[in-house]
C-alpha cells in the first residue's frame, strides 16, 4: 500500500451557481493531479461542497425548502459542473454526508476529551452575512462597518472554543522549517507576518442551536452545532478516513468502527497539496494545521494559493452583472479552449483579468492557428502523400521535442503550469516553422525528394504525438483527440509515451478533423 499523491480543492459554498473563480481553481487542481498521474504517480483528487451554515439555512428558508432538499438540488448542479470541466476527481465530498458528520464528531470528541475545547462567554460584534465575529480593527476609519459585512450587531452568548492560541510558536517554527509549506513565497510571508505580529486567539467553533441549527451537532453538547470553518476544513480527512486510511484511523480510532474495513485500505494522508484562493489562506495555513497538530494528525505537505480573477479590470459580481459564466463559454468555445485560456493567461499566484477579446485572441492565435493548424496540416499531408501510413523514423525535431519534455516534466513537478504551456507552445511554433522551411507540398512534386518527404512527414506526425502527450494534463480531451487522429487509442502519459519514436513505420493513422475551428469574429 504505497501512499497516493493526494490533492484537494477548497469545497465551495453551495449557494448559487458556479462561477469563473470556482472553475479556475478546479482546473488548476485537475492539471496538477493529471500532471502527477502523467508522470507515473498514483493520484487521488478530491473536490466537493461546503453545505452547512447560516447562509444556506436562510436561502433554503427563503425558498420554503428543507435545507437538505435545498442542498441536494444544488449539489446535483455542482457535480454536473465538475463533470463538464472534465475533472479527474476520484471522489466528491459533501459536508452533509454521514461519513463527514462522523469524522467531524470523532475529531471534536477527541479534542474535547483532551481538554482542548472549553466553553466560555463571548461578547462581540457579529456579522450575519459573513458568519463571523468582527473586531474594532475591521471598522472603517469613521467607525462604520463595511457593507460587505451586512448587518452587524453586538451579541453576547456562551460558546465552545478550541485552544488555538497556545500553538502559535509551534506553527511559526513549522512554517519556518518547511519552506514549501505555503506556495508561492509571498503568501508564506503573509502568513508568517501575521503570526509574528498578532496574538493568536482561541477559535470559537460553535453556534447555539437556537440561532443556527443547520450544522453538525457538538457531540458533547446538544444545544450547539459546530461552526462552519471547523466543519469545512475537516472534509480533507473525511474521505481518507472513510477509505480506511490508517494515518487518520490511527489518530481517531473511534472511526474504525464507523467505516467498513477496506481491503486494501487507502493511503492518502497527509495531503500533498491543498489548492485554495488567497482569501482563505488564514483558515488553511493557521487554523487547519493547528487543528491537526492538536489531534495528533500529520500536517498537509503544501498549501498552494492562487489569485483571484477579475473581469475587464473590475471585481466579478453578480450584483453588478460583471460576470463570466464558465458554462456559457464552454458551450460556445469548447471546454479545452476555456481550460487553455485560464491556465495560459494566469500563473498560480497573481490576480488575473478576464477579457472576452483576450480570450478570442488566444483562441485564434494559439489554438486555431498554432496547435490546430499544425496537427491538421501534418496529418492531412500524411494522408495525401502517403495514404496515412507512417514512414521510416527520422529525428529532425527529436532534440527540440526532448527539450520540451524535460521542461514540462520539471515545471509540472513545481506547479508551473503557465510556463509549461509556454514550453509546449515553443515546440508547436517550431514545428509550424519546420513545415514552412521544409515545404513538404513542394517536395511532393519532386519524385527524387521522396525520401526527404518521408522524413519530413515522420517528423511532423511524431511531433504532433509528443505534443499530445505533453498536453494531456492541460487539455485532456484534445490530447486524446490528437491521439485518435494518429490512430492511437490510449491516454497519452509523459511517464511512458514521451520518448521520440513512438510512431512505428507502416502504422496507419486515423482521419484528421479540425481541433479548434476558426471562428468568425465579426
Ligand atoms: N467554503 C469555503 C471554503 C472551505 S474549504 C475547507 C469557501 N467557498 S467559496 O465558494 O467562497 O470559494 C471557493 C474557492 O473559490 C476559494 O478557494 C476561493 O478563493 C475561490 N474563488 C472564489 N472567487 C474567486 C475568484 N473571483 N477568482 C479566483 N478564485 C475565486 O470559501
Amino acid at each position: 500500500m504505497s501512499k497516493r499523491f493526494y490533492i484537494t480543492t477548497a469545497i465551495d459554498y453551495v449557494n448559487g451557481a458556479p462561477h469563473l473563480g470556482h472553475a479556475y481553481e478546479k482546473v488548476v487542481t485537475d492539471v496538477i493531479a493529471r500532471g502527477r498521474s502523467s508522470l507515473g504517480e498514483e493520484t487521488f483528487f478530491l473536490t466537493g461542497l461546503d453545505e452547512h451554515g447560516q447562509k444556506v439555512q436562510q436561502a433554503a428558508l427563503a425558498e420554503h425548502k428543507d435545507p437538505q432538499a435545498y442542498v441536494d438540488e444544488l449539489a446535483a448542479l455542482w457535480q454536473d459542473f465538475a463533470a463538464r470541466l472534465n475533472l479527474s476527481n476520484n471522489d466528491f465530498v459533501r459536508t452533509t454526508q454521514p461519513r463527514h458528520k462522523q469524522v467531524v464528531g470523532a475529531l471534536l470528541t477527541k479534542l474535547h476529551d483532551q481538554g482542548d475545547i472549553y466553553k466560555a462567554e463571548y461578547r462581540g460584534w457579529y456579522s450575519w452575512r459573513q458568519e463571523t465575529f468582527l473586531t474594532d480593527k475591521d471598522r472603517n476609519p469613521d467607525g462604520t462597518w463595511d457593507p460587505i459585512y451586512g448587518e452587524v450587531k453586538e451579541l453576547v452568548e456562551q460558546n465552545w472554543y478550541f485552544k488555538m492560541g497556545r500553538h502559535q510558536q509551534w506553527l511559526i517554527d513549522h512554517i519556518e522549517s518547511h519552506p514549501d509549506f505555503v506556495y508561492p513565497d509571498n503568501r508564506r510571508n503573509e502568513v508568517l507576518g501575521f503570526l509574528r505580529k498578532e496574538q493568536l486567539a482561541d477559535l470559537c467553533i460553535s453556534r447555539p442551536r437556537e440561532r443556527l441549527n443547520w450544522g453538525i451537532p457538538m457531540p458533547f453538547d446538544p444545544d450547539y452545532v459546530n461552526y462552519v470553518w471547523f466543519d469545512a476544513l475537516t472534509n480533507y480527512i473525511t474521505v481518507p478516513a472513510s477509505l480506511g486510511d490508517p494515518a487518520i484511523l490511527g489518530a481517531l480510532p473511534a472511526l474504525a468502527a464507523a467505516f467498513e474495513p477496506k481491503n486494501p485500505p487507502a493511503s492518502l494522508w497527509p495531503a500533498d497539496v491543498h489548492v485554495i484562493g488567497k482569501d482563505i489562506l488564514k483558515f488553511h495555513a493557521v487554523y487547519w494545521p493547528i487543528m491537526l497538530h492538536a489531534a495528533g494528525i500529520a500536517l498537509p505537505r503544501q498549501i498552494v494559493v492562487h489569485g483571484w480573477w477579475q473581469k475587464n479590470g473590475s471585481k466579478i459580481s453578480k450584483a453588478t452583472g460583471n460576470i463570466v459564466d464558465p458554462i456559457a463559454i464552454i458551450e460556445e468555445w469548447g471546454l479545452d479552449a476555456f481550460r487553455f485560456y485560464v491556465l495560459r493567461e494566469l500563473d498560480i499566484g497573481p490576480d488575473g483579468n478576464w477579457t472576452d477579446a483576450g480570450f478570442a485572441a488566444r483562441y485564434t492565435a494559439e489554438l486555431a492557428n498554432g496547435l490546430g493548424n499544425l496537427v491538421n496540416r501534418s496529418l492531412s499531408m500524411l494522408h495525401r502523400y502517403r495514404d496515412g501510413l507512417v514512414p521510416a523514423p527520422a529525428a529532425d525535431l527529436a532534440g527540440e521535442a526532448a527539450t520540451a519534455v524535460e521542461q514540462v516534466r520539471s515545471q509540472l513537478a513545481r506547479h508551473e503550469l503557465q510556463p509549461s504551456l509556454q514550453s509546449i507552445w515553443t515546440l508547436i511554433t517550431r514545428a509550424n516553422q519546420y513545415v514552412d522551411q521544409t515545404a513538404p507540398f513542394k517536395l511532393a512534386k519532386e519524385p527524387e525528394q521522396a525520401k526527404r518527404l518521408d522524413e519530413v512527414l515522420y517528423n511532423l506526425a511524431e511531433v504532433c504525438r509528443v505534443i499530445a502527450v505533453l498536453l494531456w494534463p492541460f487539455l485532456p480531451a484534445t490530447a486524446c483527440r490528437i491521439y485518435r487522429q494518429l490512430g492511437l487509442d490510449n491516454e497519452p502519459k509523459i511517464g511512458t509515451d514521451a520518448a521520440w519514436g513512438g510512431l512505428k513505420p507502416g502504422h496507419k493513422i486515423g482521419r484528421p478533423e479540425a481541433l479548434f475551428p476558426r471562428k468568425d469574429l465579426a
